[in-house]
């Protein structure tokens, strides 16, 4: 869908549809929809005093305006309670506008920046929550569907953000180029994340990853098993050696333009991609298994936030290092019981191959010194027990540099992907001693989450590292706001936050 920005009024708009709002237990119609209200002689005013639209946060109410209005329809979008107001309720209004706009068949229609008008909502955000909502909310998987042509020609092809105050134009027109190419880059890790494994392999990964990078002018790298055993990547090799499919170590990496590169801070993101999760030997239950086409969605954000930054050109130096492999039992596969032996030099005990995400992200870990970052954050669905502590909708973070986790909880806020602290335990270091190696890569099911990041800490030596676990919030089971169900893409837009914070 193509965004456009435009400075006016919008009861002047032509366009298919015009969408105005309303907060919650609003009775007297002000702004945009007081002068709607008027040209359509009352006719909001009408149906509140009636009481049958109370503005709840993405309620929306159709009007036809009858040639009172250049435009044919007015979309009225709740904000909910006032109070309650913010970045995200104007991104979930947006979406549910967007989505009344595609049920009703609409080519083009324009509207107000929800919380353009509130005070203490700086316009830039506001714009940009805006555009965000509607792309994300307009996200559909249809690659694998056979009227997926029809369908795709039913959605809106653009749309219009119109804003009155010329002051704020150029906060609204740069806010909302940086939500086109966030929700872009969320949408494009969603379906990486919803392609099933037979189409997604490490391989066509990375094919689709540098293609994206030469257009946007990333540079992108792409080690094979070969070059990862000349470095001495053994961890992540003895997960990768059960499947027929070649392991890929793909590194993104934006260095501004018409920026000096010299003191640019580098920030590297590394994502668990592993392209389909059977457990290996330590072979999981039938049931829910197909979901684990998911287990590539760390990688797949920190792909899109490292694009993102690129296509914004933001003065920083981001690096995304993406270890893939798909995970399977075979002849050849990892055992329980071996010793494998990382790029640091430290070895593992196996206890299980189903804590494969470690062993791939212990070797990505240490490759990431190498570029002297001021901060590396790993992202990935690591682990179940993470989803039993913190549920569906909140990923953990594990962070002991108070300045790292201040700007990562800043940009969880910033992005409303809610993320939560976690401690590093000291204590329960010792549930992975064992005998035979440095340590073992699993401590049984208690604290779970923590004993997995206890792990990675092991390998994240020399520079400032957070671990964050999205296990449970890369994929939603219910459509929502402006979630359907499938991948969600959660922390591509947070990590684009993270990089913005350092630019
Ligand atoms: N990919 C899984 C974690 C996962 C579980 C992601 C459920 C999404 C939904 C990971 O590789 C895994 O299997 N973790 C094990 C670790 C254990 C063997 C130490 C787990 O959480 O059970
Ligand atoms: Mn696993
Ligand atoms: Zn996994």
């Amino acid at each position: 869908m193509d965004i456009h920005i435009k400075q006016g009024l919008i009861q002047q708009e032509e366009s298919d549809l015009i969408v105005v709002n309303l907060f919650q237990g609003e009775t007297v119609p002000a702004g945009a929809l007081k002068a709607v209200d008027q040209a359509l002689d009352g006719l909001i005013s009408t149906m509140l005093e009636a009481g049958d639209f109370k503005g709840k946060l993405g309620d929306t109410h159709l009007f036809y305006s009858r040639g009172v209005l250049p435009a044919p329809r007015v979309l009225v979008v709740g904000l909910g309670p006032q109070e309650e107001f913010g970045l995200e309720q104007a991104r979930r209004a947006a979406a549910a506008a967007a989505r009344r706009a595609r049920e009703l068949g609409i080519a083009q229609y324009s509207t107000i920046v929800h919380g353009g008008g509130v005070a203490g909502l700086d316009a830039a955000r506001a714009a940009q929550a805006v555009v965000e909502g509607s792309l994300l909310g307009l996200y559909r998987f249809m690659s694998h569907k056979r009227d997926a042509a029809q369908e795709e020609a039913g959605g809106p092809a653009a749309v219009t953000v119109v804003e009155v105050d010329a002051a704020k134009m150029d906060a609204v027109r740069e806010g909302a180029r940086v939500g086109q190419v966030a929700a872009g880059m969320a949408n494009l890790a969603r379906d990486l994340i919803n392609e099933p494994g037979n189409y997604l392999t490490p391989r066509e990964l990375a094919r689709r990853l540098r293609a994206e990078a030469e257009q946007i002018g990333v540079q992108a790298e792409v080690l094979g098993e070969e070059e990862l055993a000349a470095l001495g990547a053994g961890s992540f090799l003895a997960v990768a050696q059960g499947s027929e499919e070649e392991a890929q170590f793909i590194i993104l990496e934006h260095r501004p333009q018409g920026v000096e590169g010299g003191d640019l801070p580098t920030v590297v993101l590394v994502g668990k991609a592993i392209t389909f999760d059977t457990g290996g030997i330590s072979i999981k239950p039938a049931e829910a298994m197909w979901q684990m086409k998911d287990d590539m969605g760390g990688g797949a954000a920190v792909a899109g936030a490292v694009l993102a930054a690129a296509r914004l050109n933001l003065p920083v130096h981001a690096v995304a290092l993406i270890p893939s492999c798909d995970n399977m039992p075979s002849g050849k596969a990892l055992k329980p019981g071996d010793v494998v032996r990382a790029m640091n030099g430290k070895t593992v005990e196996i206890i299980s191959t189903d804590a494969e995400g470690r062993q791939v992200l212990a070797d990505a870990l240490c490759y990431a010194a190498r570029y002297d970052p001021v901060a590396v954050v790993d992202v990935a669905t690591l682990t179940g027990s993470i989803g039993l502590a913190l549920g569906r909708q909140v990923a953990g973070v594990f962070c002991d540099d108070a300045d790292l986790r201040d700007r990562l909880l800043k940009a969880s806020e910033l992005a409303g992907e809610a993320l939560w602290p976690m401690p590093l335990h000291k204590p329960y270091r010792k549930l992975i001693d064992t005998d035979v190696a440095d340590m073992k890569n699993s401590g049984g099911r208690y604290g779970g989450a923590i004993i997995g990041a206890l792990f990675l800490q092991e390998f994240a030596e020399g520079y400032p590292w957070a671990h964050l676990d999205i296990a449970s919030t890369v994929w939603q089971e219910e459509n929502s706001a402006f979630a359907v169900r499938g991948g969600t893409g959660f922390s591509t837009r947070l990590l684009l936050e993270l990089l913005r914070s350092y630019a």
